[in-house]
């Protein structure tokens, strides 16, 4: 029986629990507690993110958006960025539904929030990815070139860009 019961589990096949237990609710991936049930990208989202100094905040990205300098941001935030690439949480489309959303509080940052992202200035952009966001799950990437930041910054900022012709993913 025991056997049976564990051939079943490695086949995922799960006996669902009584909604009593809350148990089927709470592993519901919808599920954030703290924020609602809500399984849409937040938009807008309630955000307490320190404020970059002002010499960080009066910056413009100085690169063009060209094929290169997106494709580069595009490759270090699915990939390569060091801690952790940006897609382990703001996730694959950039709307902030990672598989880590449920663990995170504040959520990681939705960038196809138009609303959010236009009224923060690339510096702001800049401070937060070089330093991080203390507090929270944000971490530093201080080992970014300044140059790798700047086309993070440009992968970024596609994700709220309506007629954009830059990566749809
Ligand atoms: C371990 C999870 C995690 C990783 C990895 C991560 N972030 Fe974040 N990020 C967050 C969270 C959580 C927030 C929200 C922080 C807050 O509200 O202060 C955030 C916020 C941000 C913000 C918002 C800044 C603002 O002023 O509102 C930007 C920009 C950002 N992240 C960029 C990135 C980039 C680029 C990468 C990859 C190089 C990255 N993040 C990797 C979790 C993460």
């Amino acid at each position: 029986m025991i056997r049976t019961i564990l051939f079943l589990i490695t086949l995922g096949v799960f006996i669902p629990a009584p909604s009593s237990w809350g148990l089927t609710l709470a592993s519901h991936p919808g599920m954030k507690v703290e924020e609602g049930l809500v399984f849409e990208p937040l938009c807008p989202q309630k955000r307490s993110t320190p404020k970059a100094p002002d010499e960080y905040l009066n910056r413009v990205n100085p690169l063009e958006p060209t094929e290169r300098n997106i494709f580069a941001g595009q490759t270090l935030f699915h990939f390569d960025a060091v801690p952790g690439p940006c897609r382990v949480c703001h996730g694959i489309s950039g709307n902030g539904l990672s598989i880590l959303l449920r663990k995170l509080t504040p959520s990681p940052r939705n960038f196809t929030c138009a609303q959010a992202m236009d009224s923060l200035p690339d510096g702001q952009l800049f401070w937060i990815i070089q330093n991080g966001s203390p507090g929270t799950a944000m971490p530093a990437f201080k080992g970014l070139a300044d140059e790798q930041i700047w086309q993070l910054i440009h992968y970024i900022r596609h994700f709220s860009e309506k007629h954009s012709s830059e990566p749809s993913y």
